[in-house]
């Protein structure tokens, strides 16, 4: 009988310690800190990628000219204000996650792959260039739904997915307004 209870509390004090060591490789929500980590370095990365391809559509939505003007004008103000929501969406999913979003535009300018665009003044220049930039976030996203997925990560996936959604049907319109 004593054999039995030393037996079974070796069994539980075990079990707790292992419950206790799993706890410790999880972040405030649930999810494993490591792929959690990894995450949040490639969302900062796509949160540089965003914040300069806001400053673009800013470029293009003041510098824009020629007879489309009123069209392209309004249509990059749309765009902006799009992007501009989405950049906090994004720094506020980082700290959910339990990390920083990176804030200064010279680390922007080191983790993006968006380049800067200066001086567009053409309607078809300006498309393509906004076509360009959704194809490296479109891509970056897909990247990191996969990540998502792998870190059961649904708060993300979910934003990733909408995102990507949203996007084609905008690469799309754009496309089908260049011809
Ligand atoms: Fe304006």
């Amino acid at each position: 009988m004593l054999f039995c209870s030393i037996f079974a509390q070796a069994i539980t004090t075990n079990y707790s310690s292992t419950k206790e060591q799993y706890m410790q490789t999880l972040n405030a929500i649930g999810l494993n800190k490591e792929k959690t980590t990894n995450l949040a370095i490639q969302l900062n990365e796509l949160l540089a990628n965003y914040s300069i391809f806001y400053m673009n559509v800013r470029g293009l939505h003041w510098n824009i000219k020629g007879d489309k003007f009123f069209e392209l004008h309004v249509k990059f103000e749309e765009l902006y204000d799009n992007l501009f929501l989405k950049i906090d969406e994004l720094a506020e999913r980082i700290l959910t996650l339990g990390h920083t979003p990176t804030h200064a535009y010279s680390d922007y300018l080191q983790q993006s792959s968006i380049e800067e665009a200066r001086n567009i003044s053409d309607g078809n220049k300006a498309l393509n260039n906004i076509l360009a930039s959704f194809q490296t976030i479109i891509i970056k996203q897909r990247a990191i739904l996969e990540l998502a997925g792998d870190a059961n990560d649904e708060g993300t996936n979910a934003l990733m997915s909408d995102y990507i959604r949203e996007q084609e049907k905008l690469v799309w319109m754009y496309s089908a307004f260049l011809g």
